[in-house]
């Protein structure tokens, strides 16, 4: 029997429980709108192409099926828990009622229904997986083709059918990092690879998840309904910094999106006195009224996220204020400074191919794999210290860092940064448009 105190109890117990629950949603920074809507930019409930409507659809016939269950048997529950409870003190040591030895009539049907239940969810899962499997026959044609490649903690994307022109005669695919940009309606088949651990590639409002193994050749694809701008995430723990293994996928329209590869197969923007002379009529500062998070809130900024297709689109255009000067001593100390053994930029001095290829680095909405917005001061906070923001990265641990004989990590005196040099570097970076 419970007691109006047991009461209590528990209504202080779910009181506290619902609290907990709620500040937890506050803590983690997400809007109330959205958390009422579900619509938060990884929320897989708001879908914006077939793959992810189709996953999210089968989710929810699973739903009813087991709700409708719950539902059956709980009532069934209840009905026995009031019906045969105790009503005086002699039904509580009243002998057992007679044991029955089961029912033939009662098992077949739970048998049956049992199967009805499943072969209802087994029905619409198979024709999904089908249609998520691979693009269908009668879009096939219409397809395109990327490569995406897990790295320890970031992506590569490779456009396989779009060639550009390397400076030394040869051809090789576009590439990009971290920012996978796609014309929206057309299927996409993402081929996945990686280079090191498994990972997995995930657009919760897009498709996924399908893991990036090594040795091994996977695929997905998916379609964007409408151009917008989406949020990835490595989905399988991969490393320290697995959690903040992110990218973005931009869908355009089919003419913004041949202007963006078109201007894409450039090799990188080189920034003079003179040509800065003769643009001088042009540039928009996409800055000047935007406001970037200070201490360590990450990408992106409340005036990107109002927007952030609009927001991507300005980060596109050179920047208002570009010294010709400085950008030209931050290309130098990429070189000096080691950072070109690692980072491509097509037409510059970098042809490394251990981090993201760097040669529009400075359109890109974010950096760090998706981690911080791509404003200078960002930029140069990730200079500094790329270890806070990424933790266990190359870049940190064998790049500014190196082991000495015993294993331990010593600071790269060749990789040392002043201050005055890295507002060089981010020049350079945020001139490659
Ligand atoms: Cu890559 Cu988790």
């Amino acid at each position: 029997m419970s007691s109006p105190r047991s009461d209590h109890r528990n209504i202080l117990r779910i009181a506290t429980a619902l609290s907990a629950g709620f500040s937890l949603v506050l803590l983690s920074g997400c809007k109330l709108t959205e958390v009422f809507n579900l619509s938060g930019p990884q929320s897989t409930m708001v879908t914006a192409g077939p793959v992810a409507a189709r996953q999210w659809d089968l989710f929810m016939v699973t739903v009813y099926v087991t709700t409708f269950i719950f539902i059956v048997v709980g009532s069934v529950l209840a009905y026995a828990q009031i019906k045969f409870r105790a009503k005086s003190e002699a039904d509580e040591h009243a002998a057992p009622p007679p044991q029955g030895h089961g029912n033939p009539l009662v098992e077949i049907g739970l048998i049956v229904a049992s199967v009805a239940l499943l072969v209802i969810i087994a029905i619409p899962t198979l024709r999904d997986i089908i249609y998520t499997h691979d693009v269908p026959e009668a879009e096939k044609a219409n397809a395109m083709e990327v490569t995406a490649t897990g790295y320890q903690w970031w992506f590569k994307f490779e456009y396989p059918s779009e060639l550009v022109k390397l400076p030394n005669g040869g051809e090789a695919p576009l590439v990009t990092g971290n920012e996978l940009v796609v014309p929206a309606g057309i299927p996409v088949r993402v081929q996945l690879r990686t280079v090191d651990v498994i990972h997995s590639f995930w657009i919760p409002k897009l498709a996924g998840k399908v893991d990036m193994m090594p040795n091994r050749g996977n695929f997905l694809w998916f379609k964007a309904d409408h151009p917008g701008y989406f949020y990835g995430q490595c989905a399988e723990y991969c490393g320290e910094s697995h959690a903040i293994m992110r990218f973005r996928v931009v869908a355009l329209s089919a003419p913004d999106y041949a202007k963006w590869l078109e201007h894409q197969k450039q090799t990188a923007r080189s920034v003079t006195a003179a040509s800065l002379a003769a643009a001088a009529a042009a540039p928009t500062g996409q800055f000047a009224g935007m406001k970037f998070e200070t201490g360590d809130a990450l990408a992106g900024s409340a005036a990107f996220d109002a927007n952030p297709l609009e927001s991507w689109r300005n980060m596109q255009k050179p920047e208002a204020g570009e010294d010709a000067a400085l950008i030209a001593t931050g290309r130098k100390l990429f070189s000096d400074k080691t950072c070109v053994s690692c980072h491509a930029v097509r037409g510059h001095e970098g042809i490394g191919i251990t981090g993201p290829d760097l040669t529009r680095v400075g359109s890109r909405s974010t950096i760090a794999a998706g981690v911080l917005e791509n404003t200078p001061a960002r930029m140069r906070d990730w200079l500094k210290q790329p270890n806070h923001y990424k933790p266990g990265n190359k870049m940190w641990f064998g790049g500014f860092n190196l082991q000495d004989n015993s294993g331990d990590w010593q600071p790269n005196p060749q990789m040392t940064l002043s201050d005055r040099e890295i507002t060089a570097l981010v020049a350079y970076l945020h001139s490659l448009k």
